[in-house]
């Protein structure tokens, strides 16, 4: 694997899973791949648990570990070719990405969707020049279309959690004061596409998804509905693709509440985090014996370090 930038980067969900479960039963076995080796790790937005889970892998995995806030002390970059940098961009990607390149063996690059241009969000204008010009393997630490490292350890947290072989996964779209963008539920759509478990997904009309990442995935209009007989509920929040970036409905009736977990098979409820208490789910459910957002969390390091060790290996 030279870099991983979605779930088609792993050599197989089966060998990457495989591999999930080793780093977590021996965290600290595999030191030797990451001696002498640097990552870098650039922020282009915040962060909490991508921060703080990535540098715990690679630490885990004997690497130095270099944090930049790109927008906190690095001069501000330019992205696009052809700009007469006349403004207050003072440096290109285009030098920066290989000078980083230079000084790094891995890079880690988070850069969400700027709501500015669709076209521009969905062709992943700052990790595709990191991928193509660092000339290191490049892990996405979520971009503007995809969270890999997060549908990565929420595809774990169900392997540990789920009682029957085929579960029934459900993804709500729920309500937010501000407009998200669509990079955790695609990635989600796309990573559990892969797995043989029932996926439906449940939003307001007009929340659409790419059909790039929704393939042939029902979508079931009602909430209530999708809910019956649900195993897990994982609950986030997105702005419309089609009206892109726009904030269509703050309707709390879509917030996820004990009314609500009680239509489903004892659900397991899950989420990425950082999450808005009672607006996309209620403190009783996020606090109940049912909420898996702290393991889930938590298997952001085991994600990051399954992915690491497997490129660690090729290098
Ligand atoms: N889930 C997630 O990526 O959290 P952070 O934004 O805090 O990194």
């Amino acid at each position: 694997m030279k870099h991983f930038t979605s779930v088609y980067d792993l050599p197989s969900l089966q060998q990457g899973l495989e591999e999930a479960f080793l780093v977590k039963k021996n965290p600290y076995g595999f030191q030797n791949l990451g001696k002498n080796k640097t990552m870098i790790l650039m922020f282009f937005n915040s962060s909490l648990r991508t921060r703080l889970s990535t540098q715990k892998a690679a630490q885990n995995l004997g690497m130095n570990v270099i944090v930049l806030d790109v927008n906190q002390g690095a001069w501000k970059l330019e992205t696009e070719r052809g700009v007469i940098m006349d403004g207050d961009k003072a440096e290109h990607l285009l030098e920066a990405v290989p000078v980083i390149g230079s000084y790094a063996d891995v890079i880690g690059v988070r850069s969400f969707a700027r709501f500015e241009s669709k076209e521009e969000d969905y062709n992943e204008v700052i990790l595709s020049q990191f991928v193509q010009y660092s000339g290191v393997p490049v892990v996405s630490m979520e971009a503007a279309t995809r969270h890999p490292l997060q549908s990565f350890a929420d595809h774990i947290t169900i392997e540990e959690y789920k009682k029957v072989d085929k579960p029934k996964v459900v993804m709500t779209w729920a309500p937010h004061p501000r407009a998200l963008p669509q990079a955790v539920p695609n990635s989600f759509v796309e990573w559990m596409r892969q797995t043989d478990y029932e996926l439906v997904v449940t939003h307001p009309e007009g929340y659409e998804l790419s059909s790039e990442f929704m393939g042939d995935v029902k979508v079931e209009y009602d909430q209530n509905k999708a809910f019956e007989g649900a195993d897990f509920i994982y609950a986030k929040n997105w702005a419309s693709f089609n009206d892109y970036g726009k904030i269509l409905s703050q309707d709390r009736n879509w917030t996820v509440s004990e009314e609500k977990m009680a239509l489903t098979n004892h659900a397991k409820f899950m989420h990425c985090l950082p999450v808005r208490r009672n607006m996309v789910v209620t403190d009783g459910v996020i606090e109940s014996p049912d909420s898996i957002v702290i393991p889930e969390a938590a298997n952001r390091v085991v994600s990051a370090q399954a992915v690491l060790k497997i490129i660690l290996e090729k290098l």
